[in-house]
């Protein structure tokens, strides 16, 4: 008799659990949104093309995991050292902007699996004298937007260690790549990836030497995930991987072809995929074939 009664009990709260968790599921599954903060001025994780939307591979493989995942992705542009700050204050539920997994910021915010890896290339002007040693050196002007490991690595390795340089910390990068450009700066520092596409996408420029610094990037969630992001986003991670995707999104942004005007074309010509559709392997190979010029 005792044991009956224990047994209804139980199968009470189990049907009960179970209702309110599918309820709950369902409600979510309508209204999840959650927004990606980013700082897009680093090309081809996070740029702006040329009617003003956030593009890049960052933001891409952002739009493509909530679409696989069922939840809603607004991306919010803003400075790169204001990224962890808006993170730990829930402005933001994901920071998706090349970022280095670092020990200092693992203590303040959780990563994902790292999906790609970066060493600090140097650039200079095309018509510059400088070599990687006297451009970090010798007093010159060495630029780096604030916040990131490339200034932490000039701070730690140059100045603190009294290696004559002039340190100019940017907000964004468009800025510093403007001064290097019209000299008001000797020398710029950005993840290899991104220090490339400056340089396609500024031919004036020239990549002088790469400091391996050896850093993984991966994409972050407020400290113990209380969102529960961190599942949803390394599973979309893997299922980018098996399914392609990820192969065609990285093609895309990293292949020979990527000036701003091409990628302005192609993601205006692919992205109903993304929006209308909601196919993100569609959206992947039709973004690859366009950036190739394959369908010219
Ligand atoms: N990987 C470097 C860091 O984490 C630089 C990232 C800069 N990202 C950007 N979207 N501007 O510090």
């Amino acid at each position: 008799m005792k044991s009956r009664s224990l047994k209804l009990v139980i199968s009470v709260v189990v049907l009960s659990l179970i209702l309110g968790l599918s309820g709950g599921l369902v409600a979510q599954a309508q209204d999840e949104e959650y927004t990606v903060g980013t700082s897009a001025d680093w090309p081809p994780f996070e740029l702006v093309d040329e009617n003003g939307n956030i593009v890049g591979f960052d933001a891409d493989v952002m739009r493509a995991i909530g679409l696989i995942e069922g939840y809603e992705v607004k991306i919010r542009d803003m400075s790169f050292d204001a990224l962890i700050p808006a993170l730990k204050s829930g402005k933001v539920d994901i920071v998706a902007a090349g970022l280095t997994i670092t020990d200092e910021r693992d203590k303040v915010i959780d990563y994902t699996n790292p999906y790609w890896d970066a060493n600090q290339g140097v650039l200079v002007r095309k018509d510059s004298p400088l070599n990687v040693v006297t451009a970090l050196s010798m007093g010159h002007k060495v630029g780096a937007q604030r916040g990131t490991t490339q200034a932490g690595w000039l701070e730690d390795n140059l100045v603190k260690k009294d290696v004559n340089i002039n340190l100019n910390l940017y907000d964004t990068n468009d800025l510093a790549i403007m001064d290097l450009k019209n000299g008001r700066i000797d020398a710029f520092m950005a993840d290899t990836p991104a220090a490339r596409t400056f340089n396609t996408l500024n031919p004036e420029l020239k990549m002088v030497g790469i400091v391996m610094t050896g850093e993984h990037l991966g994409f972050a969630v407020q400290e113990n995930d209380p969102k529960g992001l961190l599942p949803k986003l390394n599973d979309g991670l893997e299922e980018l991987r098996v399914t392609g995707i990820y192969d065609n999104l990285k093609e895309a942004y990293f292949g020979p072809s990527s000036d701003l005007d091409r990628i302005t074309k192609c993601f205006s010509k692919s992205r109903h995929y993304l929006e209308e559709e909601e196919d993100p392997a569609a959206y992947a190979m039709d973004l690859r074939t366009c950036m190739a010029g394959e369908d010219e």
